[in-house]
């Protein structure tokens, strides 16, 4: 069922909406493409997610109040740049409103014209195959064109907060959590 199509919506109380996803903590994605006179732009993302493997997809959600979205829309192809714990800065100037945000972001130009940031710790080159209206957010689904690791360690945003990954001591074989 299409959620607008819902007769009464139930309702959530938004602070606890974003006391509970704020638990859960996300990647950070730069989502890179170009204005329509042709200059770098991109806005940072918590919801990019892998979806299919054949074919490959990714997913990522976009608020409807963007102002960067519109020019990737018309574009119609995407980079997902992971972004790495050396990437703080990135995901500060693609995270805010205004003109320019690419300044002083390194980057080399993938084969659909899209800007790889460079020393991100992955990056994915997709073209934009759909976008459905859920909400107060589009829910664009991507084609992978091509991808390729990088370096360093992925960024990890939980509770208004960055972070790294830490992986847990490898236990003995006889406390294996079962799957
Ligand atoms: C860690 C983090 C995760 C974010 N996740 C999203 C997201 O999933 N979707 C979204 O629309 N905005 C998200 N934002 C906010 C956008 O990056 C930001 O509001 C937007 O780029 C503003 O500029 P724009 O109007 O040029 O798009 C996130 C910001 C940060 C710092």
């Amino acid at each position: 069922m299409n959620v607008t199509t819902l007769a009464s919506p139930p309702a959530v109380n938004p602070g606890a909406y974003r006391q509970v996803f704020g638990l859960l903590p996300t990647g950070v994605v730069a989502i890179t493409g170009r204005t329509n006179d042709g200059k770098p732009t991109g806005l940072v993302v918590g919801t990019f997610q892998s979806l299919s493997l054949e074919p490959a997809l990714v997913t990522f959600c976009v608020d409807k109040s963007s102002s960067t979205w519109p020019a990737l829309r018309s574009l119609g192809r995407f980079t997902a740049n992971i972004l790495s714990t050396e990437q703080l800065t990135v995901c500060r100037a693609l995270s805010r409103k205004g003109e320019d945000k690419f300044q002083g972001i390194d980057y080399e130009e993938s084969t659909l014209g899209t800007p790889r940031i460079l020393d991100s710790t992955a990056w994915i080159d997709c073209e934009v195959l759909s976008e459905v209206v859920a909400g107060d957010h589009y829910m664009i689904v991507g084609a992978v064109t091509a991808m390729d690791a990088g370096t360093g360690d992925a960024l990890v945003f939980r509770g208004g907060k960055f972070g790294e990954y830490t992986q847990w001591p490898t236990p003995a074989p006889t406390e294996t959590p079962k799957p």
